[in-house]
């Protein structure tokens, strides 16, 4: 298990799924963690089970973002981790709504995806530039398969993954040209039971055995085990590893369709 003992970490969406997984494993990794999520009874309780903070955060509110960091750093004296987890699906093709109906829910997904995950680079940046000892920090982006292959029900949240893969890439490049020892990767998630994936079973009836069956494994993942990529790319074990992705969908994207 990777050593986060003596680091500080933020884990946005940290309620549910994939983001409480994360704030469980980081704490049992050592680190001090502020989970922040919409849901405010559900991340106090993960929060305060596993001893880490809470804050409520809407991660698409850009101009909160600088009090969610200083946040931790208050608590904590600085920042090493931003996971930025928080994410929702807005289960519409491209021609499946009105356009009012489309563009709104194609601005919300976008809005939280997309650039509540670059506004918390930004910020997390910021912070880590100040860290005691020198700029130093890792960010971990949530990204998804149907970055990989789109889901021709969800056009927003497709687009949206697509472009946080691109968003890590461009991030990490810019800190290493400016001498920052800050890393950024994505993690690549394949169907893991989660309440996002419950949330698209309302929308396309059937998708989770669908989407089970689409790994050789024939099953799908438990988020404990999303969370182990995170926490090694978080750690200090990769120092070489940035601007990178790493999948963790059972070989979902490395089989042929039909086999
Ligand atoms: N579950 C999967 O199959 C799967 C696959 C690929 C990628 N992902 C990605 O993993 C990440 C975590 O998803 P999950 O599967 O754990 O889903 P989840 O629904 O269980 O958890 C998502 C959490 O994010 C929070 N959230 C949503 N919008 C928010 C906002 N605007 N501000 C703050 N918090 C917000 C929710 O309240 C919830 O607690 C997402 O980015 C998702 O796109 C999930």
């Amino acid at each position: 298990m990777p050593d986060l003992s003596g680091k500080v970490a933020i884990v946005t969406g940290c309620a549910s799924g994939i983001g409480a997984a994360t704030v469980r494993r980081l704490r049992a990794d050592g680190a001090e963690v502020l989970g922040t999520d919409l849901d405010v009874a559900r991340g106090q309780a993960l929060c305060d089970e596993v001893g880490a903070r809470f804050a409520v955060q809407d991660v698409s509110d850009r101009a909160l973002w600088p009090h969610i960091v200083g946040q931790a750093v208050e608590a904590f004296g600085r920042l090493d981790i931003l996971v930025n987890n928080a994410g929702m699906v807005s289960g519409a093709g491209i021609g499946d709504l009105d356009d009012e109906a489309m563009f709104a829910a194609w601005d919300k997904v976008l809005s939280v995806n997309l650039t509540g995950t670059m506004a918390g680079c930004r910020a997390a940046i910021a912070a880590m530039r100040t860290n005691p000892g020198g700029a130093k920090g890792a960010i971990v982006n949530i990204a998804s398969t149907t970055a990989i292959a789109p889901l021709p029900t969800d056009v927003g949240y497709s687009a949206s993954k697509g472009a946080v893969r691109v968003l890590s890439k461009s991030v990490a490049t810019w800190c290493a040209q400016h001498g920052l020892a800050i890393r950024c990767n994505t993690v690549i998630p394949g169907a893991t039971m989660t309440g996002i994936l419950a949330a698209a079973e309302v929308q396309t009836p059937g998708l989770i055995a669908a989407v089970a069956k689409t790994s050789p494994l024939n099953r799908l993942a438990d988020p404990s085990e999303t969370a182990a990529a995170i926490a090694f790319l978080a750690s200090d074990e990769c120092p070489f590893m940035t601007g990178a992705e790493m999948l963790v969908d059972g070989a979902a994207m490395a089989i042929h369709p039909g086999f």
